[in-house]
This record gives C-alpha cells, structure tokens and sequence, in this order.
C-alpha cells in the first residue's frame, strides 16, 4: 500500500503514520525526520537546511526530491509506504507520481486553533524522537521521554514566530495539493480533530473500505 499522509504542520499526520506503518509493517517515511536526521549528523545537505527548518521555510524541490528517491528505493519501501510530509508543492507531486504510484492521498482537515495548540505543547526527545504533548499526551515524569528516558525539548520550528510561519507556508504551497489530487481521485477526507486512537480507527477504516 503506497501512501500519502497530507496536511496542515501538527494535524498529527506523524502521531498516526508511526501505527499505521507498524500496523501493515511498511516504512513511515517522514521528510521531516529525513532532514533532522541530517542536522543531527552535520552532513552537508544538513548544514544547508538547518535554517530553512528552523524558519518555517519548504527546503528546495530538488534536495528534497533526491532525499525521498534515494530513501523509496531501500528494499523495505518495495511492499509500499507511508510519506509523511511529502510531496508540499506541485513539482514534488508530478515528481513522486512519476516515480511511483500512490494508492490514497488521506487528507487530515484540523483548524488553525488546534494546530498552534498541538504544536506549542509538542515536546520531542533529543535522543529516540518520540513525541509527547504537555497536555494531551503528558509523559509520566515531567521533561522525560517515557520512552528511551531522554530529556524533552521543544522543536526550533514550534517556537510561535515559526508555527504561524509555517502555517502560511502550508496554506501557500501546500494546500493546493488538495484539488490536485482529488482530480486524480486519491484523496480521503480525516477529520483530524479528535483524539488520536478515534483518528487511526478512521485512517483504518478508509484504509480497509
Ligand atoms: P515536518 O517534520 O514534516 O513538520 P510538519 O508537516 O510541520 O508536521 P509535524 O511533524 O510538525 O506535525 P504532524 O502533523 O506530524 O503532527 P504530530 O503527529 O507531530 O517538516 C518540518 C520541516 O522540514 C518543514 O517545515 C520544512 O522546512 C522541511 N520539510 C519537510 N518536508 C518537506 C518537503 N516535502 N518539502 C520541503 N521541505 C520539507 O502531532 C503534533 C502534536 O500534537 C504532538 O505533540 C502530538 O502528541 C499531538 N497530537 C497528535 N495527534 C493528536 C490528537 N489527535 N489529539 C491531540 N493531540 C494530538
């Protein structure tokens, strides 16, 4: 099953990709972590997208494409994906359908009110990359991952001058990937508002119609 999870920043697209990946056991694939990754190592593709990041701002089409064609042709995506955060802009979508075909587009529809909410509380551990959020997903020990124990720190881009920035990004670039793929009859409509285990009994749902 090949994938496509779209949306505003903080719709929870991660949140449900992550289970819905080990459900089917294929790759969640987010652009997203591809770049922090980078950073974290200091390659070079890293250092150039350490500010774009931190911005707000897309990274450029053509980094980003070649980052997603070299990670689609690793033996686990070969049974299908999840791409999370992939294609933004129209290029990178005639990309990717060039490259591969894609089964459903699920299109996560939350107010901007939820996403500056999700997003401010969102903290992130340094260490494994795990999510919590202080108030819908509190860890047992305040500043803790219950995961792996790693100290919890909000993301440079969950700061409120980039959340609104992003957010405009989103509505600018992205949002008209909407009509672009439901004129290709891809997209499946989540209301991502409710809480996260309602929000992947739908995905599923649409998933196994
Ligand atoms: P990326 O990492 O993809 O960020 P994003 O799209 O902004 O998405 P997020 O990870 O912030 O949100 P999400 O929808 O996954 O929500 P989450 O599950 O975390 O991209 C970061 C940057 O990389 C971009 O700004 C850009 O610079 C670059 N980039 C990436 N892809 C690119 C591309 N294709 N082209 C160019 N540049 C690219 O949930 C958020 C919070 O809410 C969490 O705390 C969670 O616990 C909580 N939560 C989740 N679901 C619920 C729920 N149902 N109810 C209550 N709380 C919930």
């Amino acid at each position: 099953m090949n994938l496509v999870f779209l949306g505003p920043p903080g719709a929870g697209k991660g949140t449900v990709a992550q289970k819905i990946a080990d459900h089917y056991d294929i790759p969640h694939i987010s652009t997203g972590d591809l770049f922090r990754g980078e950073i974290k190592a200091q390659s070079s593709l890293g250092k150039k997208v350490e500010s774009i990041l931190k911005s707000g701002e897309l990274v450029p089409d053509d980094l980003t494409i070649d980052l997603v064609k070299n990670r689609l042709v690793k033996d686990d995506a070969r049974n299908g994906f999840i791409m999370d955060g992939f294609p933004r802009t129209t290029a990178q979508a005639d990309k990717l359908l060039e490259i591969t075909s894609i089964d459903y587009v699920i299109n996560f529809i939350i107010p901007d009110e939820s996403v500056i909410e999700r997003l401010s509380g969102r903290r992130t551990c340094k260490n494994c990359g795990n999510m919590h959020h202080i108030q819908f997903m509190p860890p047992l020990k305040e500043g803790i991952c219950d995961v792996c124990k790693g100290e919890l720190l909000t993301r440079d881009d969950d700061r409120p001058e980039a959340i609104s920035n992003r957010l405009q990004v989103y509505k600018n670039q992205t949002q008209p990937l909407i009509a672009y793929f439901q004129d290709k009859n891809l997209i499946k409509d989540i209301d991502a508002e409710p809480a996260p285990e309602t929000v992947l009994e739908r995905v599923k749902q649409v998933l196994e119609a």
